[in-house]
């Protein structure tokens, strides 16, 4: 049985393109207003201009959740204007790979603030709008989707931090779990294989084609199946939680 998102608000970190973009469009065809948070705000107003013509509602929010007040602000903007908060996408990230010797640990620096400081301070910021959506809400419960990666499973030689950034999300999704299980606040790991998004783009130069060549034979993955398996889990009943989603491309092995 599906549950209907009439009525709820969805906050989508890294809106602006890949899978943020695509989750912010599928959960606002579900019926869910959504705020739409990342650094370029050009493109998220006309995500949300685009939202808005489906007849949906959209709210476009620049904010660098590196920042732990942009991303308190972000929040609070979300509440402010859109009225509660039912669901969080914690999906900004950076896939800086390399290997660890002669990195350049600025790099180092960039993962560990958007993919877990990033990540922390908006659960944490969201957290009593989340616990007030479990009382007074007809799906009687809230989400917490943190996008892992395959990478949150598997380590890899050349990819120690992104490694370390994505197994700690999967840790601190579970200890999350535990912590609001009884008080209704459902918690997802979504952990995907390639996705075709500008994520590698930001991979620095001979490292990048490397990764790229990992994949170049496969059908990679799109945003929208990701965003599939997003809308899967928040549109459960509540007494349903989908902790954990691995999903590769049929043909990517490792
Ligand atoms: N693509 C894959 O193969 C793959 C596989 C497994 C997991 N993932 C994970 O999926 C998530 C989304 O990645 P994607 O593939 O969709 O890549 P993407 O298109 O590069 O999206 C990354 C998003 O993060 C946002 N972002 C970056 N820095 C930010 C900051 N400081 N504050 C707020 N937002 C920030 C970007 O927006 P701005 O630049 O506008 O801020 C962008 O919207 C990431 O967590 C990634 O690790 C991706």
């Amino acid at each position: 049985m599906t549950t209907s998102l009439d009525g709820t608000v969805a906050l989508i970190t890294g809106a602006s393109s890949g899978i943020g973009e695509a989750t912010a469009r599928s959960l606002a065809a579900q019926g869910a207003k959504v705020a739409l948070a990342a650094r370029r705000i050009e493109r998220l107003e006309r995500l949300a201009v685009e939202i808005g013509g489906e007849g949906r509602t959209a709210l476009a929010i620049e904010s660098d959740i590196t920042d732990q007040e942009q991303a308190i602000a972000a929040v609070d903007r979300t509440v402010e204007e859109l009225g509660r908060l039912d669901i969080v996408v914690n999906n900004a990230g950076q896939m800086l790979l390399g290997p660890i010797e002669d990195a350049p640990t600025e790099e180092w620096d960039r993962m560990i603030d958007l993919n877990l400081k990033g990540l922390i301070n908006t659960t944490h910021a969201a957290l009593p709008h989340l616990l007030a959506a479990t009382e007074d809400s007809e799906r009687g419960c809230a989400d917490v989707v943190n996008i892992s990666s395959v990478a949150g499973r598997i380590a890899r030689a050349g990819s120690g931090v992104y490694n370390l950034t994505k197994y700690g999300v999967g840790a601190f999704s579970e200890s999350f779990r535990q912590e609001f299980a009884s008080r209704k606040v459902r918690s997802t790991i979504i952990e995907p294989g390639a996705v075709d998004t500008e994520l590698s783009d930001h991979i620095r130069d001979g490292v990048r084609e490397k990764t790229r060549e990992r994949f170049a034979d496969i059908h990679m993955l799109e945003a929208d199946d990701i965003a599939d398996a997003i809308v899967y889990a928040v549109t459960r009943p509540w007494h349903v939680s989908l902790n954990e989603i691995l999903i590769r491309p049929t043909e990517q092995q490792g």
